[in-house]
């Protein structure tokens, strides 16, 4: 039962600003929707905060490469995330940045506490610094030889030919990833948190409730290993704050990440006349009662359950009432991959599927652990359409017809109303209801209004896939009563049983999309839309149990049915594995006229390749070439002569494969604009489907140049 009314803060953890959202981080995002419109549902204040965390290297140089300023990037990357959350219905309460005054006034808060409480130290260290681009270079900016298999052009931390893992200094013949340069070595101040002085104080943190029982196990390991002090300060020139009283040092992303859940909390506070301190002062919350829950995914663990407690505690604010982590998103088994298309990004799902059927099927798979979780695409399509179209909704469809055909639209009995709960199991009320019972009805709806605290409790365990099993097995028995009934023909001999049959599954029905609210919360509200019951989420909306306890009583009006969901088509699937397939641009023609040109230098380029036959302008006019940003770049396995390239139209993506690997590297080409074919017929190649293609010039080799349009062009524009 809905007792008190908790006050309860959650948070998603921050998605970069530097890379689209993708359906590895649905999974947290919808993870976390999901229980805070539960406990909305339950009559709780509960606010969700969220923010695009926005500093860093990675983002300082794509801005530059893109020619525009961090602040220009991750306001558009901003607005992109927002699309793509919208889209999924995640309904944050409010969307911040971590560029921002309240973020930064509570990292120099923190900060200057810390320091105060004699926890920050300062120490030179030793790090590769770029002496063309006059930077430090982050261990990903560093590539060279792997000391182990001498693969080249291996990252700074590992390499991806063996596998071994290595400090950057190991690299032999180390490159600046950003200039080319040498990296030398240079001395450089680090602002230092004395983690390991809060050692007894995570020791008792670590505890469940308060962290799960696999992340005790692995907290308490970390702890064990010994706590190192952690480097929080970045040197120019880096995007983010600069430390108080020491110029030209940078807080390290990491420090003012998490405090941006407070800084969106903080500007959320100051917009709705709420007060900040009752949920973040130690004394004040603790007094308030209220409470505190982070969810993120495990690879964020030591951030969360050691350093941001530890900053917490020792700068006098409230720590975490828990921490929720869960497991990554595999497809089909595996890792996300672009060669196979399974990497997808949230927006090109919400253009080929529909987002409520994978809130469906992700809370069909999620429990309260770190597991990894599977999306099968096969079962993705199974599930759906089975569960939420073939239990779920088909009840209002078969029963929705009878009450227009019979009763002119409105609900003829009230007998299916009872408020108690069921004294029957499951079995005898089919068994009943087989004989033409009316009695199993009431039965039914009061057997499913008794499972409404159990599958309350579910949810506030994060134990979805139980709740959506259970709700699957109410499903099937409303089913199946209205088929022992066998209404269709109860139509013709008993008018009275068949109205009070369809009354009550309808009854069902509308229990069923409470219990599945928080889960899709569009379709249910939809569904009650039909039933002309109140939606549910939004202000002045009835609590779980209200909604429950109501009933659809005699005379109570329902709309006429209109398809609520429709099946997912197989089709659909494979388009959206396509869509964000790196295909190939066909370079086969070029690359044999390229090869064939190296050797005729010293001819014109037109009398090597004379120009062709003239065309209409009709002719010109079909084919449709349009500005495209080159969103992402990869290298494609097995393929030596191929880009993987992610073209953004302004809205929607492509995947070319383009043949241009031996005069461009990924990271030179991601950000920039340049010009495609955009209605050229898809090509299935062995490395998936091609969606277009790049135009560019030249022989070949390290002659290759894709074209550019003049600065102004945005994504999409179409030339003519
Ligand atoms: N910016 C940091 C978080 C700072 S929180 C103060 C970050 N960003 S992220 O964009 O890489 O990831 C955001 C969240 O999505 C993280 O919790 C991460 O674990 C989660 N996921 C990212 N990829 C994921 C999967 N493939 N599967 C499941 N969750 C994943 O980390
Ligand atoms: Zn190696």
């Amino acid at each position: 039962m809905t007792d008190i009314p908790r006050k309860i803060l959650v948070t998603s953890a921050l998605p970069y600003a530097n890379g689209p959202i993708h359906l590895g981080h649905l999974v947290e995002y919808i993870q976390t929707d999901i229980w805070v419109r539960f406990q909305k549902l339950r009559g709780h204040q509960c606010h969700y905060v969220c923010a695009d965390d926005t500093h860093g290297t990675p983002i300082m140089l794509r801005a530059e490469k893109e020619g525009i300023t961090p602040e220009q990037l991750i306001a558009r990357v901003w607005a992109e995330h927002k699309a793509d959350f919208d889209g999924f219905l995640v309904g944050f309460d409010n969307y911040y940045s971590t560029n921002s005054p309240e973020t930064r006034h509570y990292a120099d808060d923190i900060y200057t506490k810390l320091k105060a409480a004699g926890l920050i130290e300062v120490r030179a260290i030793e790090q590769y610094y770029d002496p063309v681009k006059e930077m430090f270079l982050p261990d990903r900016f560093i590539k060279g030889e792997c000391p182990k298999c001498h693969a080249k052009d291996q990252y700074g931390d590992s390499c991806e030919a063996c596998g071994t893992t290595y400090s950057p200094t190991d690299l032999l013949n180390p490159y600046s990833a950003v200039s080319g340069a040498t990296p030398i070595r240079k001395q450089s101040d680090h602002h230092f948190f004395k983690l390991g002085a809060c050692a007894d104080f995570l020791r008792g943190w670590i505890q469940p409730p308060r962290v799960q029982a696999e992340s005790a196990n692995k907290l308490a390991e970390w702890l064990d290993a010994g706590l190192s002090d952690w480097d929080i300060s970045r040197d120019a020139p880096y995007f983010g704050f600069e430390i108080p009283g020491a110029p030209g040092k940078y807080y390290y992303v990491w420090l003012d990440a998490p405090i941006g859940y407070m800084g969106s909390f903080r500007n959320y506070c100051d917009k709705n006349g709420l007060d900040f301190d009752a949920f973040w002062d130690k004394h004040k919350a603790a007094q308030a009662g209220t409470e505190l829950y982070h969810f993120i995914g495990k690879d964020i663990l030591y951030f969360h359950a050691l350093f941001w407690p530890a900053e917490l505690e020792s700068a006098g604010y409230r720590t975490p009432t828990g921490v929720f982590a869960h497991g990554f998103l595999t497809v089909n088994g595996t890792k996300m991959s672009k060669s196979r298309g399974t990497f997808i990004t949230a927006s090109s799902y919400l253009q080929h599927l529909n987002p409520e059927w994978l809130r469906y099927y992700f809370a069909a798979k999620l429990g309260s652990g770190v597991d990894d979780i599977d999306l099968n695409l096969e079962d993705f399509v199974a599930r759906v359409n089975s569960d939420l179209v073939g239990k779920y909704i088909n009840i209002a469809s078969r029963a929705a017809g009878f009450i227009h055909k019979l009763f002119g639209g409105s609900i003829p009995v009230a007998s299916h109303t009872i408020q108690g709960f069921s004294s029957w199991d499951a079995k005898t009320i089919i068994e009943e209801a087989r004989k033409g019972r009316g009695v199993a009805l009431e039965q039914m709806t009061g057997f499913l209004r008794e499972r409404s605290e159990e599958i309350a409790k579910f949810y506030d365990e994060r134990e979805y896939a139980k709740a959506m099993r259970r709700i699957m097995e109410l499903a099937d028995l409303v089913n199946q009563v209205f088929d022992a009934f066998e209404p269709w023909k109860a139509a013709k001999t008993d008018h009275a049983l068949a109205g009070q049959v369809c009354g009550a599954v309808l009854e069902g029905f509308r229990i069923l999309s409470i219990f599945l609210h928080p889960v899709l919360p569009k379709l249910t509200n939809e569904a009650l839309a039909f039933l002309n019951s109140p939606r549910l989420g939004e202000s002045g909306s009835p609590t779980w149990e209200n909604a429950v306890f109501a009933s659809l009583f005699a005379g109570h009006t329902i709309n006429t049915y209109q398809p609520l969901m429709t099946r997912i088509d197989p089709k659909q699937i494979d388009a959206l594995i396509a869509a964000n397939t790196q295909s190939m641009a066909p370079a086969p023609e070029s690359h044999s006229q390229a090869r064939h040109a190296e050797h005729q230098q010293h001819e014109t380029q037109t009398a090597m390749d004379p120009i062709a036959e003239t065309i209409s302008i009709d002719d010109f006019a079909k084919v449709d070439l349009r500005v495209a940003r080159i969103a992402a770049a990869a290298y494609v396995e097995g393929a030596d002569k191929l880009l993987q390239l992610t073209l953004d139209l302004g809205g929607e993506t492509r995947n070319v494969f383009a043949g241009i690997r031996s005069a461009y590297e990924p990271k030179d080409l991601e950000g920039r604009l340049t010009v495609m074919v955009a209605n050229l017929a898809p090509r299935k190649m062995k490395f998936g489907l091609s969606e277009g293609m790049v135009l560019a010039a030249g022989p070949g080799g390290k002659e290759l140049f894709i074209l550019s349009p003049d600065a102004g062009a945005q994504p999409g524009m179409r030339i003519k």
